[in-house]
């Protein structure tokens, strides 16, 4: 009996480590045979002690002779946060020389927004609405990274960010899935470049896997709970537009959804990530999150959590100890299995000789620096000027003209070199960033008296003593040019917020300024969007600039002048009160959406009867509409929409149409417009979101210009995935926007037919 209990034991191990298994037997398009091949060599004289090793990812500590030990034992694959290439080559010459095999090591690092040249952050990065600008500035901060020994950079960062509260909004492309998708890879290829092997590439990681930015209550590292649709339709895409795009790498996620923390989710990581998506690369833990599971409740030990990531599909434990503590043990017990070990040091191994670190593992510290090149420069404030959104421009106040002869330049974040770079900004030097008062003084002082005054210390200071002398330089100048916002520190991972409204004595800094009677012109740098309803009656302008980077403030000075004219359009809804959170525009449609006549709390009339306001869904006190709808941005030109057709108002299931819509330039500026395409399907199988965007593009018009702009739109641009978690696309009804922001209102009509 007692060996038949064996038996049926042993059987059920063995169908479970076999079952345990990711797929990788399934063929990925860009295997290389040689790669494999040499990859299967190596395979066959590791010992465990070594492959284990390379599962094993440390934040470099220092040279010195446990860190040689540990590279020469071949007991690390990887570190994160070395930096100094000199140092870098050291231990990579211990790898290639003194390890038996000879394996090199692949060093990461956090370079998420630039390297030393900062580029405006992620959120601003996707307010650009242009790829191509996005895929530049990845390059370059590869280039710069790549020449400081850094192999690999933990960006693009993709979490769909639905709420301000979360700080690490600053580090996502915003709220929309599809943008989120063409921006991240279009990032994947400018860090990874045509070839990984290339000596100014870097290996990028597509974090984090999956949903982390559905955060209860924007609160860091909290639980999500995002259904199995909603997580194909919207949360997957990005991932998988960037994977897609060839990314190396992946990160899971800290938080657990519906209970599943996302470094043990083996659905996620084996199901969707290796079967259906072919993900060939290697997937990283995040920080730590392997023995975070025991925090979560998902494991009750080290141990448990080793053997619940490795079985899920986690290559490597970026800083958790617990590969390197645990999988040896768990592998002699038969708990993970060698199969399991073996995909996860292919993964990683490939990635290292696709990066070709076996055939060129140090970095050529002879090389001239360039760091803060000229051209570097150039395109980090290309980027910064594109990310700018004019939010309001009254009377058309900006561009100033030149009968702007003095001007009084306030607020905390006017000159503040470190907090105009944002979060994630390890490596780039304040030094180096030219803030609005640099750049004013520098390109405009010839022409135009600047008045500096600081009026608050710091974004967070609440001191209004400084308020009178602020208000007295306002009085002397004929335009009054506000900077506030947010300091870095203030967004970004860890450093959410419940109340999103300028901070410190800001909002009476610009009530106070107010009073000078001038033009008044605010300028917000910050990591997320504001409630900044009250400033935004009291200014005259608005621009919002996501935090700039090195090259913000000669950004920012081009659009007060108009030597460069504001194209930027927002990646996220912008509330007018926080508790309208999450407030985003592809939500769908209540069974009793407002009309948006309803009445609003202070008219509601004394003792009125219960269901006298009718029974619609709005908040009675902060009303129907976000302040700024998803895809806003003003221009210092008009322009005009018109003449929508459609060549044809019939879509096969398999086949496509062309949307044309006139894009006029109505005003006296040349500028870019960002023309965004949006659709509804009318009746679904689940309810579908009121509006989605489909497609945008940048057209750049003369005054006065006009051209005709054409999208194609395709049967399966409209697929969903449906109630039976099927991606289908269904006949029916559409209706589709063509403008310049979510809530366009030129329309048609069309069907998808069988
Ligand atoms: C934790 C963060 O969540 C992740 O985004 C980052 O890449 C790692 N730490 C490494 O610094």
């Amino acid at each position: 009996m007692k060996h038949k209990v064996n038996f049926i034991r042993t059987l059920f191990f063995a169908f479970v480590l076999v079952f345990l298994a990711c797929d990788a037997t399934k063929p990925s398009t860009a295997k290389d045979p040689e790669t494999e091949a040499k990859i299967d060599n190596l395979l066959m004289q590791m010992t465990l002690e070594e492959k284990i090793g390379q599962m094993n990812q440390l934040s470099f500590w220092g040279i010195n002779d446990d860190v040689k030990e540990a590279v020469r034992s071949g007991s690390i694959g990887s570190l994160l946060n070395i930096i100094d290439p000199k140092q870098g080559n050291t231990l990579q010459k211990i790898a290639m020389e003194e390890s038996r095999l000879g394996i090199p090591l692949i060093y990461g690092r956090d370079v998420i927004h630039g390297f030393k040249t900062m580029f405006p952050i992620p959120l601003g990065q996707a307010a650009t609405f242009n790829p191509e600008t996005i895929r530049e500035g990845a390059a370059v901060a590869a280039a710069e990274a790549r020449s400081a020994g850094i192999h690999w950079t933990f960006a693009p960062m993709l979490d769909i960010s639905r709420d301000g509260r979360w700080g690490r909004i600053a580090e996502s492309m915003g709220e929309d899935p599809y943008l989120t998708g063409v921006m991240g890879a279009a990032m994947v290829r400018g860090f990874q470049g045509e070839n990984l092997a290339n000596s100014t590439s870097i290996a990028a990681c597509v974090k984090h896997f999956f949903g982390y930015g559905a955060a209860e209550a924007g609160k860091d590292y909290n639980s999500t709970n995002i259904p199995p649709a909603l997580m194909r339709n919207v949360y997957l895409q990005g991932y998988k537009a960037a994977i897609e795009a060839g990314a190396a790498t992946v990160m899971t996620a800290f938080n657990d959804n519906d209970g599943v923390p996302a470094s043990g989710n083996r659905f996620l990581l084996c199901n969707i990530l290796r079967d259906e998506w072919k993900f060939d690369g290697f997937v990283v833990s995040d920080w730590a999150s392997i023995p975070e599971m025991i925090n979560h409740g998902f494991a009750a030990n080290a141990k448990e959590a080793a053997l619940r990531a490795a079985n899920a599909g986690v290559d490597m434990d970026m800083m958790g100890m617990a590969y390197p503590q645990q999988l040896a043990k768990l592998v002699k017990e038969g708990k993970v299995s060698q199969t399991v070990i073996d995909d996860a040091v292919r993964n990683i191994l490939r990635i290292k000789f696709r990066m070709g670190l076996f055939d060129n593992p140090y970095t050529d510290t002879s090389a001239p620096s360039v760091f803060y090149a000229e051209s570097h420069l150039a395109t980090a404030k290309k980027t910064a000027e594109e990310s700018v959104v004019l939010l309001k421009n009254a009377n058309q106040t900006l561009p100033f003209t030149d009968k702007v002869k003095t001007l009084a330049l306030i607020g905390p974040l006017a000159d503040a070199p470190h907090d105009q770079m944002g979060t994630w900004t390890f490596d780039g030097d304040k030094n180096k960033t030219i803030t609005p008062l640099a750049a004013l003084q520098t390109a405009y002082g010839n022409n135009v008296k600047v008045l500096y005054e600081k009026g608050l210390a710091y974004s967070r200071d609440l001191s209004t003593a400084a308020f009178a002398k602020a208000l007295q330089t306002a009085h002397q100048a004929d335009v009054v040019v506000a900077v506030v916002g947010e300091e870095a520190i203030m967004s970004g991972e860890a450093h959410s917020l419940a109340d999103i409204s300028l901070k410190g004595a800001q909002k009476a800094l610009i009530q106070e300024l107010k009073k000078a009677g001038k033009p008044l012109v605010m300028v917000v740098m910050a990591g997320r969007p504001l409630t900044i309803g009250d400033e935004l009656e009291a200014a005259d302008a608005v621009l919002y600039a996501f935090h700039p980077g090195t090259m913000g403030g000669p950004a920012i000075a081009d659009l007060l002048f108009g030597k460069a004219v504001p194209s930027g359009k927002l990646p996220v809804t912008f509330p007018k009160e926080v508790g309208q959170i999450p407030v985003y525009y592809n939500h769908n449609s209540s069974g009793r959406p407002a009309n948006k006549t309803e009445t609003l709390l202070y008219d509601i009339p004394l003792e009125a009867s219960q269901t006298s306001l009718g029974n619609t869904g709005y908040h009675l006190d902060a009303g129907f509409d976000p302040l700024f709808p998803f895809g806003f941005g003003l221009s210092y030109t008009t322009f005009e929409y018109s003449n929508i057709r459609l060549s044809d108002t019939k879509i096969k299931t398999f086949g496509s149409i062309d949307v044309t819509a006139q894009l006029k330039n109505t005003g006296n500026y040349d500028a870019t417009e960002v023309v965004q395409l949006y659709v509804r399907d009318i009746t679904g199988s689940i309810a579908r979101p009121v509006r989605e965007l489909k497609s945008f593009k940048r057209v750049v018009l003369k005054a006065g210009e006009s051209q005709d702009v054409t999208f194609t739109l395709a049967s399966d641009d409209l697929a969903f995935w449906g109630i039976d978690l099927k991606r289908i696309v269904e006949p029916g009804a559409f209706k589709l926007w063509v403008g310049g922001n979510s809530d366009a209102t030129l329309e048609a009509d069309f069907e998808i037919v069988e």
